[in-house]
């Protein structure tokens, strides 16, 4: 039988998928239209080679890093497979979600992805929405909410970034080749980590 982990990743999965051309067209204004079809690939693949009966989230999201460090390419593929393959050690052995472990989630997710790509918030990238979303999240934690409500803010702030990649120019990535012409359009990996943390916050709640 499928697990809640295996469950999620497929939604992940289905979401990316369905996406795949509107994420390859915002990559193709600014850079070289290629992220659905490369974030398409990889959650393919993910959703073929975790096996649907591990419990463990660890060990499926360590599986879900590795093999989007192996058929995503580009620069997307290193950078979410780090921050899976990061995230995986947060859940190592367990098999619930609780917000605290959330948290640590997304501060590992950022930490793996700084690591490899040497981008700060405000560089068009990614991180515009993850940081945010994390703010937001852990500052509704501080404030004494549960995981969805905490979940629901951070796809807020999430979206609010991804509208904010659409006002700054790219300084990382391939996009940064375009300078000042990036201005006006919207960050394609903002927008994917957008999508998984939504689709996660769905899942939660349902
Ligand atoms: N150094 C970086 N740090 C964080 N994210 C990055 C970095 N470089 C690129 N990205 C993200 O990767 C996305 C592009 O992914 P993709 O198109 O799959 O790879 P490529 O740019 O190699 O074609 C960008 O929209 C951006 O969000
Ligand atoms: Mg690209």
């Amino acid at each position: 039988m499928a697990t809640r982990v295996y469950e999620c990743l497929k939604a992940i999965g289905d979401k990316i998928i369905a996406n795949k051309d509107f994420l390859t067209d915002l990559d193709r204004e600014i850079g070289d239209a290629d992220h659905g079809v490369n974030m398409a690939r990889g959650f393919q693949a993910v959703i073929e080679k975790v096996p649907e009966d591990e419990a463990d989230i660890g060990a499926a999201l360590k599986k879900t890093g590795m093999t989007l460090l192996s058929t995503v390419g580009g620069a997307s593929g290193p950078l979410y497979g780090t921050a899976y393959m990061e995230v995986a050690k947060i859940f190592a052995g367990k098999d619930t979600v609780n917000a605290e472990d959330f948290k640590l989630a997304l501060e590992a997710a950022i930490a793996g992805i700084q690591k490899r790509g040497k981008a700060e918030k405000g560089e068009k990238t990614m991180l515009d929405a993850l940081m945010p979303a994390h703010d937001a999240f852990s500052e509704q934690l501080a404030s004494g909410a549960d995981l969805v409500t905490a979940l629901d803010a951070a796809c807020v702030a999430a979206n609010e970034g991804v509208e904010f990649t659409k006002t700054i120019a790219a300084t990382k990535g391939r996009a940064s080749y375009l300078g000042e012409r990036s201005i006006g359009h919207q960050d394609p990996g903002a927008t994917s980590a957008t999508m998984t943390l939504e689709v996660i916050r769905d899942f939660l709640k349902g």
